[in-house]
């Protein structure tokens, strides 16, 4: 619909509702001492406006909660799987569709078949469950991302791109031999949700048909980034955002989605390919660890679910509500001087904690410092992407800096109205009249295997 008027509104009306966690800063001040200062340790009910995650966390519409009515939970051969499986194939064009429970669950039986030692998965950022899963295999994950992703503060319309010279060079150095994928993440959720231009996955496709390298989707927020391009790039104006989707799955050899995102369900993902070889031997990992072919660890009623979901994340009334109120929670801290990923992502901002917080050393936790922050003073729980999560650690177990701090602020899926986002908005504007104040973190404890799920902290002296 063409819409000429300045405010976008949220365009559904609400038919269930769910309370808030409302506490007071007393209450949350002991909560957080009795999760040693890691959010991941918050119960949900103590939080007044969760901005943890936005996988799995989004609203299903009421067509979506007819279908789990209707889902068939046929062991084999549900109608279901079928609805899935068409949704999938007329969207991506790719013939082997093989649903799983999650996005990691695809990403542990591809590169189980393709990774392993020896071999190095190339892309614009890996996603840090990929990652995982790539060095699982004993294989090398490297990252090109383009070089203004890393340039915070200077707006650039696609910094989720690859560095495609940077990505050839290496390939000469490494032998395309022993890199069996490239993996285009779309959004580039590690780097600030940030999308990647029609014109850099051609080009990536292009170097990869020259060295015989296959490229596959890591297409967890596709409709976003089907969206941007529309929005920012020359030529796609006018074009429909499925179209849109439709020619970048074209330009790939396969796929894999976290469906808790763009497919707007609490869980749920797929593997998708034309390769048969790969496929049936994904197909058996899947029958060992996930379920059967046509349910692959998920009920019927969730595959039902996802069917309807791809379809309706593609309405561009959808998507433009979605991509502004993103936007407006980014303008809204710019407007109070606090730094984030210019411009803001698709599904969430991602705060500049070193530059918000420069009196506090990274073996401090400047990014963790500012999410306890936030927590104790609005309720409002976020996400540490730095030393805490990526921090190498040196042989006498302290944490060495990670190259970012950034808080990130995922928004769930048609789950917040605006009035909630003015909110955290003022909550920031409210820190950041008293940033000095904010004190670093010492650690307790942290394992060493994703430390930033279990670690424990305390306040620094
Ligand atoms: N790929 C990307 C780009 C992701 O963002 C995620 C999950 C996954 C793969 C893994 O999918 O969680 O369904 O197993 N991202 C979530 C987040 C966890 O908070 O960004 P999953």
């Amino acid at each position: 619909m063409e819409w000429k008027w300045n405010t976008i509104i949220e365009p559904f009306k609400i038919k269930t509702v769910e309370p808030l966690g409302i506490t007071t800063r007393e209450e949350r001040a002991k909560a957080l001492e009795q999760a040693h200062y890691n959010l991941f340790n918050i119960k949900a009910e103590k939080v007044l406006v969760d901005l943890l995650t936005d996988s799995g966390t989004g609203a299903m519409s009421a067509a979506q909660w007819g279908g789990v009515m209707n889902g068939d939970e046929s062991y084999a051969g549900a109608r279901s799987y079928y609805n899935f499986e068409r949704e999938i194939k007329d969207l991506t064009g790719f013939e082997e569709v093989i649903p799983v429970h999650q996005g990691r669950a695809a990403e542990k039986i591809l590169f189980g078949v393709v990774a392993g030692k020896g071999k190095c998965i190339i892309s614009n950022s890996h996603f840090d469950t990929t990652r995982a899963n790539v060095e699982f295999t004993g294989a090398e994950a490297m990252d090109f991302p383009v070089k203004e992703a890393l340039n915070f503060d200077k707006p650039a319309p696609f910094k989720g791109n690859a560095d495609v010279a940077a990505m050839e060079k290496f390939i000469k150095e490494k032998g395309a031999k022993n890199i069996p994928l490239c993996v285009m993440t779309v959004t580039n959720n590690s780097l600030g949700g940030q999308p990647v231009s029609m014109e850099n996955l051609k080009a990536v496709r292009a170097l990869c048909d020259k060295y015989g390298i296959p490229m596959f989707l890591d297409c967890a927020r596709f409709a976003e980034n089907a969206y941007f391009i529309k929005l920012r790039e020359k030529g796609y104006a006018q074009c429909p955002v499925r179209e849109i989707a439709e020619q970048m799955f074209e330009l790939a050899d396969g796929a894999w989605m976290s469906s808790k995102k763009d497919a707007l369900v609490n869980i749920g993902g797929f593997l998708a390919m034309n390769n048969k070889e790969w496929s049936a031997k994904a197909r058996q990992m899947l029958i060992l660890t996930e379920g059967f072919n046509t349910y692959g660890g998920l009920a019927g009623r969730d595959l039902e679910a996802i069917a309807i979901g791809l379809r309706e994340v593609l309405d561009e009334n959808y998507l433009q509500y979605r991509i502004r109120s993103t936007a407006y929670l980014g303008e809204g801290l710019l407007r109070h001087g606090v730094p984030i990923i210019n411009p803001p992502g698709g599904h969430g901002v991602y705060v500049n904690a070193k530059k918000f917080l420069p009196h506090i050393k990274p073996q401090n936790f400047p990014a963790q410092s500012l999410a306890c922050a936030l927590y104790l003073e609005g309720g409002i729980r976020g996400v540490e992407i730095g030393t805490l999560m990526f921090g190498r650690r040196d042989a006498k177990g302290v944490f060495q800096a990670a190259p970012m701090e950034l808080v990130r602020l995922a928004i769930p899926r048609r789950v917040y109205t605006q009035s909630h986002i003015d909110y955290v908005i003022e909550v920031f504007g409210w820190l950041a009249k008293r940033a000095k104040q904010i004190k670093g973190l010492d650690v307790v404890e942290a394992p060493a295997i994703l430390p930033h799920f279990t670690a424990k902290l305390k306040p620094a002296k």
